[in-house]
């Protein structure tokens, strides 16, 4: 029997989302929402913003043939570049049957209280690590809802920052078990009730305190196995494709000018459901771009490497995502593809965008190191160039197939065939 996703790419929008909703992707609800791509109520919009003066549509895809953790999943993408739901779907499909597996290491957001003139660190430090219990009832104190659902301060850590001149730093990281909320109002309502007990126990003045986006103790893993025979028709062209997908991942550790693209590719797929889901790529971004220079050096985010038969890849970021909270309860897109993924918390969303950015990068590669980009892109580019020179309806669909036959692919060209096309 073949999937009814089979050809998915083919079928009309409003066939789609009909194919979602049959198979109980979509609930009735979230499929009208979708259907009939509805706005923001303008109060919403309004309040979410300042100046606020319209709304910015973007399209919304989803990427198909994803197991995570051995369930299928159809995963919202939003995003402006042609190529990358294509491309992030055509990975997925590589690495089938077992598809992607991945592990949530921990899961903690830290809060940071600056300090300075703080003269002996070392006793500061014990003060701290002596009086956790007091900071811990303050904190608890001041968000009690956090510690209702389970969550709330769990440890402490101090450091001593300085630099060469006289200039010195004491801080605090306060670790905080957000549950499924992104965290930062939660960490920075707590930092702010913890501040003036911590400057009664050490002397020393304030610089500030807030969240760090650095969360290296929210670190999100994803791997996968690709079989050669997946890269390509036969196991030795397939095994050739690994071997230069390893080499160019080893590539990218090296040189920070191929690290910044191997990971802009990365973050095509993370960002793409990050916005969808209603959550901040800035913050996302922010992140893996710091952990990915953890070494001193900005490296490629991933490592492909081959076993026997096979091609493993494996991705490991901070990802401080939420399920709830924030924008994402305003923004009924968000929880409809909140939905759409059928995630339960925000763990396992963190597991799935992990998994894309895996795929995307895969995608990536495959093609950089077999066919290059441009095949793929190009022809994925033919419906924005109709579309630029002013194909309306059924005009789209027809440039850009000519568009894809053509030797050639540039607005000109576009503009020529689409003159033509009106003169029949
Ligand atoms: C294009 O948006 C992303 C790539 O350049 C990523 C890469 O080079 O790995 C294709």
């Amino acid at each position: 029997m073949t999937s009814p996703f089979y050809k998915f790419y083919k079928k009309s929008r409003e066939e789609r989302l009909a194919i979602l909703l049959k198979e109980h992707y979509l609930t009735p609800n979230d499929y009208d929402l979708f259907l009939n791509n509805k706005l923001l109520d303008d109060d919403v919009a309004n309040a979410l913003i300042e100046n606020q003066l319209t709304q910015f549509p973007l399209p919304m895809g989803v990427a198909m043939n994803f197991i995570i953790d051995g369930e299928k999943k159809v995963i919202p993408m939003v995003v402006e570049e042609p190529s990358v739901i294509a491309a992030c779907s055509h990975a997925a499909k590589m690495t089938l049957p077992d598809g992607i597996t991945t592990k949530v290491h921990s899961r903690q957001i830290i809060g940071q209280i600056i300090l300075k003139d703080v003269v002996d660190h070392k006793e500061a430090s014990q003060m701290i690590d002596s009086h956790f219990r007091e900071i811990k009832e303050i904190a608890d104190n001041t968000h009690p809802s956090i510690v209702a659902r389970g969550g709330g301060l769990k440890k402490i850590k101090t450091r001593s920052i300085s630099d060469t001149s006289e200039q010195n730093f004491f801080t605090i990281h306060l670790f905080v078990d957000v549950q499924n909320a992104m965290g930062a109002n939660i960490i920075n309502t707590i930092l702010e009730g913890v501040t003036p007990f911590v400057l009664e126990l050490i002397q020393g003045a304030s610089l500030m305190s807030i969240l760090s986006n650095y969360n290296t103790d929210c670190l999100v893993s994803a791997s996968c196995k690709v079989p050669f025979l997946q890269l390509a028709p036969s196991v030795e062209q397939g095994k050739l494709i690994a071997e230069k997908i390893a080499e160019a991942s080893l590539y990218a550790k090296l040189d920070p000018y191929r690290a910044v693209t191997h990971n802009k590719g990365i973050m095509n797929g993370i960002d793409s459901v990050v916005i969808a889901t209603g959550n901040d790529p800035r913050a996302v971004s922010a992140a893996s771009h710091a952990y990915a220079s953890r070494h001193g050096q900005y490296e490629g985010m991933t490592n492909w490497y081959v076993v026997e038969d096979h091609l493993i890849g494996e991705l490991t970021l901070p990802m401080a995502v939420g399920s709830v909270g924030g924008a994402i309860s305003v923004l009924p897109m968000a929880k409809a593809n909140l939905d759409l993924l059928e995630v339960r918390d925000a763990t396992d969303l963190a597991r799935i965008i992990l998994s894309v950015g895996l795929a995307q990068n895969l995608a990536a590669l495959k093609a950089l190191v077999s066919v290059g980009i441009q095949k793929g892109h190009m022809s994925l580019h033919a419906s924005s160039l109709a579309i630029q020179v002013g194909a309306k309806g059924e005009e789209i669909e027809e440039v850009t197939k000519a568009l894809r036959r053509a030797p050639k692919m540039n607005t000109q060209i576009a503009k020529h065939i689409l003159n033509k096309l009106r003169e029949k």
